[in-house]
């Protein structure tokens, strides 16, 4: 079976490391063409702009060409074709598959019945690990390390991937953590539980001042509304949060506020030109680690 991508445990600590330094070296230098004739299936049953786009945008940078689709409504699987068949014959037109689908382990059966190379572009409320792997660049990038940092997670951490799979990742450099959620939304505790067993501190609070003047990264994300089963429950917490810059006056120096994007109400447009924000450059540094997950798992790099 090929090497796939699906959960950022697939990646070692140094796999995690060499993708950071390739990514750099693609920032450096963009136009690349060692994947000339190669054909890279993006299949999104899932809406994306960042990583569908930036994805699609790696693929055309490193000279091998995109065939997909940003939605499945055009696709034999409206008469009913599995997602297991459908697999297996993309498998037989591309060298690799990027996905995206909204049921947590889609990606997982597509990998195993692929004859290719698959990458998770988000699987539900399960994994994202190349934006993690992009949250980690823009980390490294901000702090210039990623070792013993602090960082605050606010807003939905039950159903928000990125924060899963980022958790998981930085378990190889001991953060501090602190998880600020309403109750409804709280880090699921297998998360937890694989913290504590690696020896990882952690706080909860539901109190978004409890963490901020303390923390390396504050990272913020959306509540996922497509991920509740009941509008009531998602209309009690979706306004939880809302950060605005008069309230980063006691920040560290060097805090940098991240979010996976796209963002909602959770961050107010005024903390945009503080020297905090670094949301739409972490976005942007997305491209180059997407072009280097591309060509580690194809032997490039
Ligand atoms: N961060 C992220 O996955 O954004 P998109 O849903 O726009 O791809």
């Amino acid at each position: 079976m090929p090497k796939s991508l699906i959960s950022i445990q697939d990646f070692s600590k140094d796999e995690i490391l060499h993708i950071l330094d390739v990514a750099r070296e693609f920032e450096q230098n963009r136009e690349q063409d060692f994947l000339k004739g190669k054909v890279i299936a993006c299949l999104f049953f899932e809406p994306s702009t960042r990583t569908r786009l930036s994805f699609e945008s790696a693929v055309n940078r490193l000279g091998a060409r995109v065939i997909g689709f940003p939605d499945n409504r055009n696709t034999s699987q409206t008469k009913g074709e599995t997602l297991e068949d459908t697999i297996k014959i993309v498998s037989n037109y591309v060298d690799m598959i990027v996905m995206r689908h909204p049921v947590a382990g889609a990606a997982d059966i597509a990998a195993s019945v692929a004859s290719v190379p698959v990458i998770n572009a988000g699987d539900g409320a399960n994994q994202h690990p190349t934006q993690t792997l992009l949250d980690l660049y823009a980390i490294q990038k901000t702090q210039g390390h990623l070792e013993n940092l602090n960082i605050n997670m606010v807003g939905d951490l039950k159903y928000g991937r990125a924060v899963h799979s980022l958790v998981e990742a930085m378990r190889h450099f001991s953060p501090h953590f602190v998880f600020t959620s309403p109750e409804e939304l709280t880090m699921p505790r297998k998360y937890l539980e694989m913290l504590s067993a690696a020896g990882i501190s952690y706080k909860e609070t539901s109190r978004i001042e409890d963490g901020l003047n303390d923390c390396d990264i504050l990272y913020m994300t959306r509540v996922q509304q497509e991920r509740f089963p009941d509008m009531d429950e998602y209309n009690k917490v979706k306004d939880v949060y809302r950060l605005t810059a008069s309230m980063l006056s006691g920040v560290k120096p060097g805090m940098k506020i991240m979010h996976p994007l796209p963002r909602v109400n959770e961050i107010a447009t005024d903390v945009d030109s503080t020297p905090y924000a670094y949301y739409f450059q972490q976005a942007g540094g997305g491209m180059y680690v997407r072009m280097a997950i591309i060509s580690y798992l194809l032997g490039y790099r």
